[in-house]
């Protein structure tokens, strides 16, 4: 079935209580591709969470668990989590690609592993302290190809990576590798004091060619979060077809 507007979008379940979880699934299904678990909810509630959204809704799950341990632990953690029957979940790449290789491994080809590259509040400065070669602190970006690639050679799904890669990240690794774009802004949303600094709208995001948009508040603190995912919806199809012209 073709790719419609609303399976670009992911919504963060960014609550602190199942019951606002809940009440989100409910009024998203149907308007969202997928949703996110992140480590607050699962840590608080455990799978149940994962079987609240399958029974709540059909969208697809990612897992947002960061794991980063040694290979062994994680390829018997990643076992546990392809049980779950979650679509994606997220391994940071900065350890080695043997251990994004037992994630992959450890996902079964039920779960997909979407690569971390770099934090968004890394900077040249915190890349610096922590010690890399020079042309990493110059250029944090090379960092995040270069992680990149790892995942790539590791077999992993595809990458987070924010708007400004994902054009390098595609050219690199093709248009099945896939391009996980969060600090997404839609420019009718404004928000006080945001703390996503370098934000790209629904509409530039796929246009650069992301997949998957991750974008919570924009939605979650809308006056009709309903209506502000037909907005995005409406926003990624006019971005996708190309103008009428005739
Ligand atoms: O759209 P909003 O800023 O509310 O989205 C926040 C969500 O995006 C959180 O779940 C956060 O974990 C996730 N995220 C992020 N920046 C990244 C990666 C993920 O904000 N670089």
């Amino acid at each position: 079935m073709q790719k419609q507007g609303r399976d670009y979008i992911v919504f963060p379940l960014d609550f602190a209580s199942v019951k606002d979880a809940k009440e989100y699934v409910k009024l998203l299904n149907g308007s969202v591709g997928m949703f996110k678990i992140g480590l607050e909810l699962f840590i608080d509630q455990g799978p149940s969470v994962v079987q609240m959204v399958k029974k709540e809704s059909d969208a697809k799950i990612f897992l947002d668990l960061k794991l980063h341990d040694i290979s062994a632990t994680v390829l018997r953690a990643m076992e546990r989590v392809a049980n779950l029957g979650v679509d994606l979940v997220t391994v940071h790449c900065s350890s080695s690609t043997n251990m994004l290789e037992k994630a992959v491994l450890g996902g079964q080809g039920k779960t997909g592993i979407l690569g971390v590259t770099l934090l968004t509040d890394n900077d040249a400065d915190t890349v610096e302290a922590a010690g890399f070669k020079d042309k990493f602190v110059k250029d944090p970006h090379l960092l995040v190809m270069h992680r990149a690639k790892m995942a790539y050679e590791a077999g992993c799904k595809g990458v987070v990576c924010s708007g400004k890669e994902v054009q390098q990240v595609k050219k690199a690794f093709g248009n099945d590798f896939l391009a996980v774009t969060p600090g997404i802004r839609p420019a009718w949303t404004l928000l006080e004091n945001d703390d996503q600094k370098r934000v790209t709208t629904p509409g530039q995001a796929v246009t650069l060619g992301s997949d998957l948009i991750v974008i919570g508040r924009p939605i979650r603190d809308a006056d009709d979060p309903g209506k502000a995912a037909q907005r995005v919806i409406k926003e990624i199809e006019a971005a996708l077809s190309p103008p009428d012209n005739l």
